[in-house]
């Protein structure tokens, strides 16, 4: 299979999703439901094998160099078991994100928890983050999925403070929250291109006229100075459209394909990291795209729908349309050609598997719960981009922590 040539039908796909999805202040649009080309990808699902009944045992088989932590399978496990938090338990959650606060049924999607092929991960331990933590600044940098992950990370760290020791403060496009007692901050920087772009208010942003500045980063990195560790994304902005209207230097604003936008856009990232970032002090990483679930002819041949009602994970092999092989080689070359070492948290194919986890339409749009009426319109409302929390999340969280743990910080 030329996953070229499907990323090239996709990007005429995401329209859809962004407009109705990402963007604040877009009137309806008409929606391509259909998907004539998906039988092309549509795949038997083998079943994986087995991995019930695994004990777990802490730190006595982890291993980060020798195991393939992004290599496993979904477990349901009671000697070890998931949500590490709940809507309850967590009161920094935001509507968005609490599907079963906002009428979700089904509450299985919390509860997997990710088993790599040939260890453990380590067990998620607040306090043992916030020691490592001490003194330090976390920043997760990127669009409304990384802000996700950081609201993930901010309930799982917190249980580890006092109540009166904590607090959580809005400066957009920055989120920032304190553990005082460990000086520690967790802190989200809103940049949905890594690089400038008319995108960068924090809450005004245009998805359909976007425009971005392949060169420049200043704006954003001098933000960024010092951080101790950086968590990067940024990939579903950029998948509106072939084509990206964009500049470079003086030049003035031409239209760029998007592969060619990005690898632009991430060398100017590359660059900034190279030149300014301390390896000894400091750590990077880039998560890898999270993946959609629009069409669930993809996992189930014929259907018409998307995530919705989708309540158990796929058993895999899977890999959808939405996940761009070409766009995700990029990423990896870029990193593989700097000087500085940036940590690929490979959480692509873990995530496909979870066509379950997303808000669907146990969410807000443009700030309000979905009506009772376009709830009855899943297709056409729901949200198969961004994630429930307690929730997938959590895992990419629990694998930022592994790396954390075992690459100790100065
Ligand atoms: C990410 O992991 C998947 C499977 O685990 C693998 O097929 C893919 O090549 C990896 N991607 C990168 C960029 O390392
Ligand atoms: C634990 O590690 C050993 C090698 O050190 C390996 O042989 C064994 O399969 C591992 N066990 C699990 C459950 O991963
Ligand atoms: C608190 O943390 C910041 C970095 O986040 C650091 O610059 C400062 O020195 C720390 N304060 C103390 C008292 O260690
Ligand atoms: C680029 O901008 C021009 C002028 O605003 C517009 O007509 C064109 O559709 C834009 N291209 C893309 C790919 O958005
Ligand atoms: C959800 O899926 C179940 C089967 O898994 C089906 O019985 C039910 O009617 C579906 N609900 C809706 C609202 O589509
Ligand atoms: C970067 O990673 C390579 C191997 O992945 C390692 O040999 C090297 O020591 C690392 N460099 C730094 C500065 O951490």
């Amino acid at each position: 299979m030329k996953p070229s040539a499907i990323d090239r039908h996709l990007l005429t796909l995401f329209p859809f999703i962004l407009a109705s999805l990402i963007v604040i202040g877009v009137t309806r649009i008409a929606i391509e439901t259909s998907c004539s080309w998906c039988h092309v990808l549509y795949r038997l699902f083998l079943p994986i094998s087995s991995s019930t009944g695994e004990t777990f045992e802490e730190f006595t088989n982890v291993s980060v160099h020798g195991c393939n932590l992004f290599e496993g399978n979904w477990v349901l496990d009671k000697n070890n078991p998931r949500p590490l938090y709940t809507e309850d338990s967590c009161p920094y959650l935001t509507r968005q994100v609490t599907c079963r606060r906002n009428g979700r049924p089904d509450s299985l999607y919390q509860k997997w928890r990710w088993k790599p092929n040939s260890c453990e991960l380590p067990r998620f331990d607040a306090v043992k983050l916030l020691t490592i933590l001490r003194n330090k600044r976390l920043m997760f940098i990127g669009d409304s999925i990384q802000r996700t992950q950081w609201e993930s990370m901010v309930c799982l760290i917190q249980s580890g403070v006092a109540d009166n020791k904590k607090f959580l403060h809005k400066d957009p496009p920055r989120k920032i929250f304190v553990a005082e007692e460990f000086n520690a901050s967790i802190e989200f920087y809103w940049a949905p291109f890594l690089v400038e772009s008319n995108a960068d208010h924090a809450t005004k942003h245009r998805v359909q006229k976007r425009m971005v500045r392949l060169d420049s980063i200043a704006k954003h990195s001098h933000n960024w100075e010092g951080v101790d560790v950086m968590v990067f994304d940024s990939y579903i902005w950029w998948m509106n459209k072939p084509l990206i209207n964009a500049t470079i230097g003086s030049v003035g604003i031409h239209e760029y394909d998007v592969p060619t936008a990005y690898r632009l856009a991430l060398r100017a990232w590359a660059q900034w990291i190279d030149s300014t970032m301390n390896p000894h002090k400091q750590k990077a990483f880039f998560m890898s795209l999270s993946p959609t679930h629009l069409w669930s002819s993809e996992w189930r041949y014929g259907s018409k729908g998307n995530c919705f009602n989708e309540s158990y994970p796929i058993q895999g092999p899977f890999w959808g349309a939405g996940s761009s092989h070409e766009m995700m080689d990029i990423v990896k070359e870029t990193i593989l050609n700097m000087q500085v070492n940036v940590t690929l948290l490979n959480i692509t194919q873990l995530s496909e598997f979870r066509k379950d986890g997303h808000t669907s339409i146990y969410t807000e749009r443009r700030g309000k719960l979905l009506t009772s009426k376009q709830k009855s319109e899943p297709v056409l409302y729901g949200d198969c981009i961004h994630w429930c929390l307690p929730g997938v999340p959590d895992t990419w969280n629990e694998l930022l922590y592994a790396y954390l743990l075992y690459r100790n910080l100065s």
